[in-house]
């Protein structure tokens, strides 16, 4: 479908915000005493809030207007943040970008909220603008908003949505649209829509024609024994599930099933007599078959990689711990990986003794971690001189030392600003 620029609503086709609508729809009705309500509150998300408080709970005019102020106390406190994005919405937002398509939010939902959450969900640095309703608009109406977005953004357009709302007011504006089947609406409502497609991979076939696609993106976690990595990994794979990314998770030494045979022969206790070259060799072609079976791959598709543990790896504990020099790793690791690095990459940053203490506390050692003290002490100050340099560049460091739940936090706003700036550049 020829578009130069496409109009997207939000609730039902970028995110599943159905809860937060649901729940604060349902306390403004409770908090009014009010008796009839709708069997599922579900009608309640895509069309305008002042009609639905009409329709399905009975109000008056200026009852519904007092719902309405209600429902955004609620939504405002805690609603609009019960959500996610619909997974596929990331490759889809930077393919149509990297084709040259300007895209835009065009929703009835009161422009603040719209603006807060997509700036929380990591949408705006994709969206040319965001055109909805300012809170004076009692009764946004889908065509009005169309029209308001059509001054701004050069055609041809195609609006896409979840609801007959949106099919009906790109009708009346006189333009294309799409009807997304995976949102809140019914095959029923898009009997006029231009199309309408399954999943957002449909949509972006529709869109951009196809076989077209933006590389993906590849994160790595990095940081020393100790220092909490697969909890915070574990975090971060949460939040970029929630942001719509699809996610294809590896850690190295590891991957697929002959990485993993790897694995198991460098980290073996047995293996005491294993030298240090050896060692970084078999890091190097752990790495070699990660990358080409998996990591390039799902780049390829458009997905994102989460890698525990990558080169840098290899650089700070081959490099620097076993002294085999950084350079040399370096080299050896370019080959493997066809200098395959990642966009981003996060760090925990711990001191070697307090990793120490948190290791002593933890499970059977494998075959590294029995190392003494210098070792992790080399390995921690390779990592330093290594973010010291250019690769600090695509780094997010994080001090791993303070409690979980604040590493978590400090971890997930610093991934959300870069991966806003790395959005920004597609
Ligand atoms: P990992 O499985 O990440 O261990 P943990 O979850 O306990 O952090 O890594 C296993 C060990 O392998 C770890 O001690 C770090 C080491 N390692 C290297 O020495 N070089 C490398 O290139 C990689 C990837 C890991």
């Amino acid at each position: 479908m020829q578009a130069k620029t496409v109009f997207f609503d939000l609730d039902g086709t970028l995110t599943r915000s159905g809860e937060g609508i649901m729940n604060s729809a349902r306390w403004a009705a409770e908090q009014m005493g009010c008796r009839q309500a709708p069997e599922d509150w579900s009608v309640f998300i895509g069309p305008p809030l002042h009609d639905s408080f009409r329709k399905y709970c009975g109000m008056n005019d200026a009852d519904a207007v007092e719902a309405v102020r209600l429902f955004r106390v609620r939504y405002d406190e805690a609603g609009w943040s019960e959500n996610e994005v619909y997974t596929g919405i990331p490759k889809l937002l930077r393919t149509l970008r990297q084709s040259g398509i300007q895209l835009a939010i065009v929703t009835s939902k009161a422009e603040k909220f719209t603006l807060r959450i997509a700036e929380r969900f990591g949408l705006s640095p994709y969206m040319s603008g965001i055109i909805g309703p300012d809170l004076s608009e009692k009764h946004p109406d889908k065509a009005h908003l169309i029209r308001r977005a059509m001054e701004q953004f050069p055609g041809p357009y195609v609006m896409v949505g979840d609801r007959i709302f949106d099919i009906e007011g790109a009708k009346a504006c006189g333009i294309a649209s799409i009807g997304v089947l995976y949102g809140y609406g019914t095959l029923e409502e898009f009997e006029s829509a231009g199309a309408v497609a399954a999943s957002p991979d449909e949509l972006l076939t529709l869109l951009a024609g196809e076989g077209c696609q933006a590389p993906g993106l590849f994160l790595s976690m990095e940081g020393v024994d100790g220092c909490g990595k697969s909890t915070q990994t574990a975090a971060l794979t949460e939040e970029m599930r929630r942001l719509g990314w699809h996610i294809v998770m590896t850690r190295e030494p590891g991957g697929d099933e002959i990485a993993e045979k790897i694995r198991h022969l460098i980290l073996d206790p047995a293996n005491t007599e294993m030298r240090d070259v050896t060692e970084a060799y078999l890091y190097a072609a752990s790495r070699a078959q990660n990358a080409r079976a998996l990591i390039m791959p799902t780049l390829k598709n458009g997905d994102l990689v989460i890698c525990d543990r990558y080169v840098d790896s290899s650089i700070a504990y081959q490099g620097g711990g076993r002294e085999l020099g950084v350079d040399k790793i370096r080299q050896l690791n370019a080959w493997a990986t066809e200098n395959c690095m990642p966009d981003l990459t996060v760090y925990l940053r711990m001191e070697p003794h307090q990793a120490l203490a948190r290791r002593l506390n933890a499970s059977e050692p494998d075959r590294l971690e029995r190392e003494k003290d210098s070792f992790f002490e080399r390995t921690f100050e390779a990592y330093e001189a290594l973010y010291a340099g250019p690769d600090g560049g695509r780094v997010v460091t994080v001090d791993a030392s303070a409690p979980i739940g604040a590493v978590t936090e400090e971890m997930l706003r610093k991934v959300r600003m870069r991966l806003a700036e790395l959005a920004a550049g597609v």
